[in-house]
């Protein structure tokens, strides 16, 4: 890969305790077994402001710890208008998100977001609200988000290089 500037990534979801802190877990996993962890940029958030500064949900840490990723660390924040500007892919997880972020990116510009399952080889299109449910939906968050991750660093080396 070329020096250019790294190229900055933004996970979105509605709490930032499950789904887009698994994302960042995963997608920082597979950047860094690249070697690409100075040139790509991560970063995860929510729309909502309920968990703002508490640790990811336990499910999520124990599942992602099962595939060997340790996402304890993480503390939720607000998505905000100044990540428009900010991030250079803004990847959400339902159409909820893309609606909530589509209304301030209207007003805002920057970077149009998107669904992070366009970067998939699934028939999904959004990861699913794993809060009220059981065990086997924080898997299947894992199992399409580590699919998106390989594709979205596909596209991200091509782009750069
Ligand atoms: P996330 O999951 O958007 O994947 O972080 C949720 C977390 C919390 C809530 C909803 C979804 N909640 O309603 O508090």
């Amino acid at each position: 890969m070329s020096e250019r500037k790294p190229v900055n990534v933004l996970f979105v979801c509605l709490g930032n305790i499950c789904r887009s802190p698994s994302a960042e877990g995963v997608f920082r996993h597979a950047v860094r077994e690249a070697g690409l962890e100075d040139k790509i940029n991560i970063d995860s958030c929510g729309t909502g402001d309920w968990h703002v500064g508490n640790a990811p949900d336990d499910r999520a840490r124990q599942k992602a710890l099962q595939r060997g990723i340790d996402i304890s660390g993480l503390r939720a924040r607000q998505f905000h208008a100044s990540d428009l500007e900010r991030f250079d892919y803004i990847l959400v997880m339902d159409r909820q998100n893309l609606a909530d972020v589509r209304d301030i990116w209207r007003q805002n510009g920057g970077t149009e977001p998107e669904l992070f399952l366009n970067y998939g080889r699934s028939n999904h299109d959004e990861v699913p609200d794993p809060y009220y449910g059981g065990d086997k939906g924080f898997e299947t968050v894992l199992d399409l988000i580590e699919d998106a991750s390989e594709g979205l660093l596909d596209v991200i080396r091509r782009h750069q290089a």
